[in-house]
Formats: structure tokens, sequence, C-alpha cells
């Protein structure tokens, strides 16, 4: 297990460049199992260990699956094709490896009538049950069975219902994208209520459209999808990736660095542009940034930050997946910051790592209250899982002296050369193989 060696208290400064999204590429790719002919060409797909792990799934599920090495930071061309409908089990072995693996549930069902996925057990951030996915499916006439832990769907034909998908925690998003996936292809019309309206959301029902759907609505708590009789390949470039651009600039920030970020999409990013206006932190688009989902953007920041209180939400509110990187700058605010995790509530395996290098965190139940202080002091921490781990990294490039952040494969998860990334703006950051 590769770890990151990392000598911390430099300024960032240069240019870095936002690669293409994780978590939407996840479920679009699982979305290219209802293509009944052609390929689905994605473009800025990352390179990523999840992509790859979703790229064999599909493999073992009778899709042929290429990614083309990409230029600088964007990912290539990514091809898939189905070429055999014999497979419809994702297999334990797949689905422990990436929770993601779930969103093949949706379109097999919708394709080829049945699947079968291993029920995914809890995971480092805490219980995530698929009740609301189950409840979709079933609404659309799933007949929906557990059966020695796999989970068992089947219908001879999906039907358009009205279904609700809220939970005690909100909307879900990928049991939003499995159910509107599903959906395409059913008899009649389907109304999702409650539905996430994250941007990846949004990302999926544009390819869904392109390869002859009809949703309307994404985005919105609201998606209706009419259903047709089949779909066809298309050709899409995925959305910029949010939490990557978030923590490049809170990167930025902790370092109290002057970086420009490009492929930053900043209309995704509001709730924390919000939180890091109270912070004291400038995030401004360049003359001339006209996409604001793909803007250019400056971030620099004062000496001095501001403590603040953030909670996370569903999309538009602040997303879980920055909160471990916003509460490692907030351990260098000037005074007392809240920090409350609706999403996940026991998403803090960073707390305990941050308090090695000196931070002052006091946690009850889902809120930590962070008692800003002078200096981080680097460590060994050790994280397990992804968003813990960049705010590891963080904390190692603001700390002084040296921190190593061990088992950094949950960083090759989801951030795409992000060592080289940050050596180009001038971190400190070795990669070493583990022991
Ligand atoms: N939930 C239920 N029942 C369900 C589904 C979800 O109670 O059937 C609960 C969850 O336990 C959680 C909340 O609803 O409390 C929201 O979970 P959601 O279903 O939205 O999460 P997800 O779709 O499984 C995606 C991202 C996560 C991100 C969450 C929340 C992917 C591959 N994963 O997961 O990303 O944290 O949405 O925004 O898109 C990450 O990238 O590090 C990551 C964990």
């Amino acid at each position: 297990m590769d770890a990151f060696v990392i000598h911390g208290a430099r300024r960032l400064k240069g240019t870095a460049t936002v690669s293409g999204s994780k978590n939407a590429s996840l479920p679009i790719m699982a979305a290219a199992l209802l293509s009944s002919d052609g390929e689905l060409i994605l473009h800025d797909v990352p390179h990523l260990s999840d992509i790859s792990n979703m790229g064999r799934l599909l493999v073992e599920l009778g899709c042929e699956v290429s990614h083309e090495a990409g230029p600088g930071s964007a990912g290539g061309a990514m091809r898939i094709r189905v070429v055999d409908e014999m497979n419809s089990h994702a297999r334990y072995d797949v689905v422990r490896t990436m929770r993601a693996s779930v969103c093949v549930l949706g379109p097999l069902l919708a394709k080829r009538g049945h699947a079968k996925v291993s029920m995914p057990g809890g995971c480092a951030i805490g219980e995530r049950p698929i009740d609301l996915h189950l409840r979709g499916l079933e609404a659309l006439g799933a007949d929906v069975r557990l059966d020695s832990g796999d989970i068992s769907v089947k219908a001879k034909k999906l039907r358009g219902a009205r279904v609700f998908l809220g939970g005690p925690f909100g909307s879900t998003v990928l049991g939003t994208i499995n159910v509107m996936s599903a959906a395409t292809l059913a008899e009649g019309t389907t109304i999702i209520e409650q539905a996430a309206c994250e941007p990846e959301v949004v990302d999926c029902a544009d390819v869904l459209n392109a390869m002859g759907a009809h949703i309307r609505g994404a985005g919105s708590p609201r998606v209706t999808v009419e259903g047709v009789k089949e779909l066809h390949g298309a050709e899409h470039r995925i959305i910029a990736d949010r939490i990557e651009a978030g923590t490049l600039i809170l990167t930025a920030a902790i370092t109290n660095g002057d970086v420009r970020i490009e492929n930053c999409p900043i209309d995704a990013l509001t709730a924390l542009l919000a939180a890091l206006n109270d912070i004291g932190v400038s995030v401004e688009p360049e003359n001339g940034s006209v996409n604001p989902m793909r803007a250019t953007v400056s971030v620099s920041s004062s000496r001095r930050l501001e403590p603040t209180t953030v909670t996370t939400q569903p999309h538009p509110g602040f997303p879980t997946d920055l909160q471990a990187q916003l509460m490692a700058l907030l351990c260098l605010a000037d005074g007392n910051s809240i920090i409350t995790e609706k999403i996940f509530p026991e998403r803090f395996l960073h707390v305990a790592e941050l308090s090695r290098m000196g931070a002052h965190l006091y946690r009850q139940g889902p809120t930590v209250v962070i008692s800003g202080i002078k200096k981080l002091i680097g460590a060994p921490v050790m994280a397990s899982d992804l968003r813990a781990s960049a705010g590891l990294v963080m904390a190692g490039l603001a700390a002084k002296g040296v921190t190593t952040v061990n088992r950094v494969y949950h960083l090759d998860r989801g951030y795409e050369k992000l060592e080289l990334k940050l050596q180009k703006l001038g971190a400190e950051i070795e990669r070493v193989a583990g022991q």
C-alpha cells in the first residue's frame, strides 16, 4: 500500500486543471447497459481505480470497454458497447470493492428483465442502505428478493409509476439514477418525487436523452420519464468533478496559496463558495469564463481565516464529500467553527487523525466543534475513506514538518494524478511504496 510523504508549510502557486467527474462517470458507464445498438462514447472519464473497477464489471456483464490514456490531466475517450446479454450478476468480489456497482441494477433490470447484484455492505463512511433504490424499482413493477447475500430483481415488463424517493437523510443520488435509468424503458410515464438534484443526476439524464430517452426535470426534485422502446449509442463529455474542484480550492486556501483552477464547475459549488466567502477566501472567475460549469478561477485568501458554521445537505447544500477538507481548513481559522454532518452522520474518520496533527476538535454525534489553532504539526496519519484522506493531505500540505498519509489507495479511487497536480503547484509531496 503506497503512502504520500509531504513536507508541508509551502504556499502553492500556479495552475491546476480539474478532471472529469468520477461520480458522474460511474452511473453513466452503467447506463451503457441500456443500449440496444451502437457505442456509448464518453469523453473526460478520469483514470481512477473506481472507474477501472466499473469497466471490469461491465466486461463481466457482456460489454466491450476501452479507455484511452488522455492528454494532460484530461481522461481520454471511453467506449462501451454491449455484445452479450447472458450474464446479469454483479458478484460480491466486485461490489465489495466499489459500492457504485449498485448502479447496474436499474439498467440490467430494464434491459434484460432481471439482475442480481451482491448486497453492498456498510463502508467506512457508515451504513449505506439501498432500500430507496429497491422501493423505486418495486414501484415500477419489479419483484425484489434477497438471495444468499444477493439482491435479485425481476420483471417481465416495467410500468411507469409515481415514485417517492425521500428517506431519513433526504434524497438519494444513485437511487434516483437507478430508478430514472430503469424508467427509460418502462411502459408509460414515471414521476420521481424528491429526486436528488445533484449535477451528476443531470449529467446522467443528458446522456440517457442523447441515447433516445425522454427525461424532463433532472436537477429538480421532480423528474419525469416517458418510457421508450429502446435506446442507442451516443457521445458525451462528462462534467467537471465538483468535488475535486472544491478540494483544489480548499487546498489553495489552506496553504495560503495563489492558484488558478481551470475547468472549475463554480455553478455546482455555490454552497462552498458561500462558506469560503465567510471564511475570507476569495474565488474569482477570470474574465472570459463564460461557461460556469467549466470556468477558470483564481483562489487567494487573507492570512487570517474567519471561523464559520456549516451543515452538509443534499445539493445545492454543502456537499458531504467536501466536509473533511473544509474541516482541515477550519482547523487553522481564528476562533470556533461548527460542522454538522447531515448526510452520513458517522463520516468523521479524519477527526482522530487531524487531532494527531494538533487540531483541537470536539465531536458530539454528528457535530464537530473546531477550535482554530495557529499551526498543524506533521505526523504519520491514516484514513480509510477517500475524502477523509484528501482532508489529511491538505492538512499535511499546511503543516509544519513531515506528514505521511498512509493507504493512499483511497485517494487513487477518486483523485486523478493528485500528487502530480499538487507537485505542479509547488507542493513537496511524494508517493512511496508502503511496507
Ligand atoms: N440512503 C438511504 N437509503 C437508500 C439510499 C441512501 O437511507 O436506499 C441514505 C444514505 O445512507 C445517506 C443518504 O441517503 O445517508 C444519501 O445517500 P446517497 O444514496 O445519496 O449516496 P450514494 O448515491 O450512495 C453518492 C456518492 C457519494 C456521496 C453521496 C452523497 C457516488 C458513486 N457516490 O453516493 O460519494 O457522498 O452520493 O452526496 O456517486 C465519494 O465520492 O467519496 C462518495 C462517497
